[in-house]
């Protein structure tokens, strides 16, 4: 990962990137005023360049030129739009991917730092990651970045607060990328167990088949019945001394979806290793709290599944126990997320008794219909909880959007042969809120449901997004937990 320094004076004067902002319509756009502002000559040529750049200023614009002998040798023009956080983000991620050839470049920062510094460091560590499993492709020279501000030692936890976000966000993603041949249920815990280890006040339980069975997670068990790779239940406690409230967040983690008995067709299964998303980020954000040492006590759940097709796999018709005594009649296979889900919510509420309650769940292909790829789908009763997540998400530079939970819709859950009937044809996004809701019992209104299969993964390069898993939620999380105490 990229190294960034925060320094008072420009250190190595290789490649200097100077911030330039629109200045009206018609206009070429100004330079940003920085903190240690360029000497006169250079400020002097960045200047004279812009009518000429074809720039506008807008955030991700970058213009490289070459002073040959000069120091320094290369200015980069980089377009920050309004110089609000999120323009620096996209700024940072344009920036990482311009220079992935240069080995380090220098970044002068306006005076007041703190928010840009947060969105160039969050995008210069988001826009140059990269899966590979291989060296294939070669990798990119960009190894360190300094970054010129007014008082780097005050703004040291910025930098480091940001670092974490994004090391998060990219553990995330690294999970959701890796192929299903390697990431099984088993491996998934046992990469928390290795990420969660040397954290005092960290605690973590897995239970295994024998244990979900020995205590009725009949979900859990149903869905992972077909897989040779057992099912998991991740249970990972961040219990600061300081703690006032308690959050429980779950994760749908199922490692890979073929649909079972009611098997996907070909193309809908191609990207069906992103179906654990859910679990990494609220497994991510979890190890980020723990290591800002947010003060707030989170309990995160992860049931982790595969949903495969064999002689031991559940069957459409089926009747499944979930945790805590309700049932559910199953007659689509692939509708296997809230199954494990319904497990989990059901223990949070009975057994850990949280204040909140969130879910983040790859659950339907109609999150996408509905709202397009960028969007996730946010359910709650709760205004205020709903605003607040919504805020900190838009904040942290990802996108949801309030659905409803029609009242007259729940008819869609009825069954003849048990509680609840789990895979309804209508609303399937809607209707799929509505069945978790029923094992929310008293969290009902202090619940949210985030149906983020859309946003979970990126078929271009936008922004700070990589093509592949984005680590959605993963920063909108880690806002809203730091506004918790
Ligand atoms: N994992 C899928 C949802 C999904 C689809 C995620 C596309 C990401 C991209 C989920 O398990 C599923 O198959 N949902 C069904 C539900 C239906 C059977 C009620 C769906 O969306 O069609
Ligand atoms: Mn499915
Ligand atoms: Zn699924």
């Amino acid at each position: 990962m990229l190294a960034i320094r925060l320094v008072r004076e420009p250190e190595r004067l290789d490649t200097l990137v100077l911030p330039v902002r629109p200045d009206g319509p018609d206009r070429p756009p100004a330079l940003v005023p920085t903190a240690s502002p360029p000497g006169d000559d250079v400020r002097a040529e960045a200047t004279a360049l812009l009518p000429a750049a074809r720039l506008t200023g807008a955030a991700g614009e970058v213009r490289e030129h070459l002073r040959p002998g000069g120091t320094p040798a290369r200015l980069v023009l980089l377009g920050v739009g309004d110089g609000d956080e999120h323009g620096w983000r996209s700024a940072g991620a344009a920036l990482a991917r311009a220079a992935k050839d240069e080995m380090y470049v220098t970044v002068t920062l306006p005076a007041d730092a703190a928010e840009t510094l947060r969105g160039l460091v969050e995008g210069l560590l988001l826009g140059s990651y990269r899966f590979r499993l291989t060296e294939a492709g070669g990798t990119p020279a960009l190894a360190e970045v300094d970054v010129v501000v007014r008082d780097p030692d005050a703004l040291a936890p910025t930098l480091a607060a940001a670092r974490t976000t994004a090391e998060m966000t990219r553990l995330a993603r690294d999970l959701t990328n890796t192929p299903s041949s390697t990431k099984n249920p088993g491996w998934f815990a046992a990469q928390v167990a290795a990420a969660a280890t040397d954290r005092p006040d960290l605690h973590l339980r897995v239970r295994g088949p024998e244990e979900l069975a020995a205590e009725g997670f009949g979900g859990i068990l149903a869905v992972g019945g077909g897989s040779a790779s057992g099912p998991r239940l991740v249970e990972l406690d961040w219990r600061p001394a300081d703690a006032r409230t308690h959050v429980v967040l779950v994760g749908k983690g199922i490692t890979f979806d073929t649909g079972g008995i009611s098997i996907k067709p070909v193309p809908a299964m191609k990207l069906m290793r992103k179906d654990m998303a859910g679990a990494a980020a609220v497994v991510a954000a979890t190890l980020g709290a723990a290591a800002l040492r947010l003060p707030v006590r989170i309990t995160t759940l992860a049931p982790l599944a595969e949903n495969m097709v064999s002689g031991s796999a559940f069957r459409p018709g089926d009747i499944i126990r979930h945790y805590g005594g309700l049932t559910s009649e199953s007659t689509n296979s692939d509708a296997e997320g809230r199954l494990v889900l319904a497990d989990a919510l059901a223990y949070a509420e009975r057994e850990l008794r949280p204040d909140l309650l969130v879910d983040l769940a790859t659950l339907t292909g109609a999150n996408a219909v509905a709202l397009g790829k960028r969007h996730g789908a946010l359910y709650s009763e709760n205004d205020q909880l709903a605003a607040d997540l919504l805020a900190a998400i838009g904040a942290a530079g990802e996108r949801a959007w309030r659905m409803p939970l029609p009242a007259d819709y729940v008819e869609y859950l009825g069954s003849d042969v048990a509680d609840l009937h789990s895979s309804p044809d209508p609303a399937k996004s809607i209707t799929a809120a509505l069945f978790l809701r029923e094992f929310t019992g008293d969290l009902r209104d202090r619940w949210v449901h985030v149906d983020m299969s859309a946003p979970s993964w990126s078929e271009d390069v936008h922004g700070e997004l990589t093509r592949g898993a984005t680590g959605w939620g993963v920063r909108g999380l880690l806002r809203w937990l730091a506004t918790l105490g």
